[in-house]
């Protein structure tokens, strides 16, 4: 049996290549990754993970041309208003993490609606990061805790990040064949497993989780310690 990351954090990378691949509009493939989310969802609280994370739109998106920014922004209220209630239904709570700030009313009344509707759920915690930068992070962080004059410490700061409702992921997982973080959980992220996979995010499903999760379980998480301490054996001193 494969040890189940607790929690589990997606960049859902390549809904661009997967639309050109087809000669269709760059908002197709959000559309296709949308269904994809969706049974990964689903595929992760069938396996017993407490927490999924997933990269929706960064700080950084918003360079991109404004009609996929507009469609993503569509595309977004849409998936909430429609999914919401099946969340419910599913015990999933929902929440969106992120700059609020920069979001338009109608984005902030969805999310703000199917976070309440969910909010009492308890079986997956399903987080999504919209308008979120792992940097934009750490420094509302660390400006809250100014703000209170608190002493700015490793606690303190993982209390005020937004994701200090759940624990720290065990398993990063970014499709679309890039190896790098591009400004995501660069606080939480330090001691998680890196899976990356070629798998364009539309094409992402239960196999290639189930890949993802096997190897996840053969890795070794020292955090620091030797592999000698770890199975308690000797270590010669
Ligand atoms: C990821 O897919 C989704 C978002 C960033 C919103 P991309 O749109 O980045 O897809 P590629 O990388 O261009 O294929
Ligand atoms: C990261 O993907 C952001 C999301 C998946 C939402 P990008 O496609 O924006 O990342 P870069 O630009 O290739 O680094
Ligand atoms: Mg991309």
């Amino acid at each position: 049996m494969p040890t189940i990351p607790q929690h589990i954090a997606i960049v859902m990378d390549g809904n661009g290549r997967w639309a050109k691949q087809r000669f269709l509009p760059r908002v197709a493939g959000h559309k296709q990754g949308v269904d994809a989310l969706r049974r990964c969802a689903n595929a992760c609280q069938a396996r017993g993970v407490r927490v999924l994370t997933v990269f929706a739109f960064s700080s950084e998106n918003w360079n991109r041309p404004s009609e996929e920014v507009s469609g993503l922004m569509e595309l977004f209220v849409s998936a909430l208003l429609r999914e919401a209630p099946s969340l419910l239904a599913q015990g999933v709570r929902l929440c969106v993490v992120g700059d609020r700030a920069g979001l338009s009313p109608k984005v902030l009344a969805a999310l703000v609606n199917a976070e309440a509707l969910t909010a009492h759920n308890t079986s997956l915690v399903f987080n999504v990061c919209f308008n979120y930068g792992g940097r934009w992070d750490i420094a509302q962080a660390a400006a809250r805790l100014a703000a209170r004059g608190e002493p700015i410490t490793e606690l303190a700061l993982d209390r005020a990040l937004s994701l200090a409702h759940v624990p720290d992921p065990d398993l990063l997982i970014r499709t679309g064949g890039e190896m790098r973080i591009s400004n995501f959980l660069l606080w939480q992220a330090a001691y998680a497993e890196l899976y990356f996979s070629s798998k364009l995010w539309p094409d992402f499903d239960e196999a290639e989780l189930d890949a993802a999760i096997a190897d996840y379980s053969q890795r070794e998480r020292r955090f620091g310690k030797t592999t000698e301490q770890l199975r308690m054996l000797p270590t010669g001193t």
